[in-house]
């Protein structure tokens, strides 16, 4: 699928770098950038940092903002923060838990004009003691 800017995206309307070693500027204002632990435990609280605009600054006006950003575990919906034009900064900690296995943490932001723009961070999940969960999404313990 292609999304608004003419480029293929993974998710319907969701913009990802094409090239993510050379970023154009602006995939640079709006690409999310996750700071997390690279290694969590299962059930074990974290803390997620999200952030619009570190790598090149992204407008915070009336006529351009970003509106919300929400993250995942994979495709597991964890938490969202809706901001209002020109009086906040696109940047926010979560602190989340991770029940089951994931492989990543994901990041949607949301442009008034520019769209919904994917960051990633890749994760491993452990269960406490340090061992790999073996357990399904929606299993017994
Ligand atoms: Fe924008």
């Amino acid at each position: 699928m292609m999304n608004s800017l003419g480029r293929k995206s993974l998710l319907k309307g969701t913009n990802e770098p094409v090239d993510p070693r050379n970023l154009s500027d602006l995939e640079k204002r709006h690409l999310p950038v996750i700071d997390a632990p690279d290694r969590v435990e299962t059930g074990k609280c974290f803390e997620a940092t999200v952030e619009v605009g570190r790598l090149l600054a992204h407008p915070a006006e009336h006529q351009h903002f970003i509106q919300y950003l929400e993250l995942y575990a994979d495709d597991t919906f964890l938490a969202r923060v809706d901001w209002t034009a020109a009086r906040t900064c696109p940047k926010v900690t979560f602190h989340v838990a991770l029940e089951v296995p994931a492989e990543e943490l994901r990041a949607n932001a949301h442009c008034n004009m520019h769209g919904t723009w994917l960051g990633r961070k890749a994760v491993t999940v452990v269960e406490a003691g340090g061992h790999q969960p073996t357990r399904a999404l929606g299993a017994a313990p």
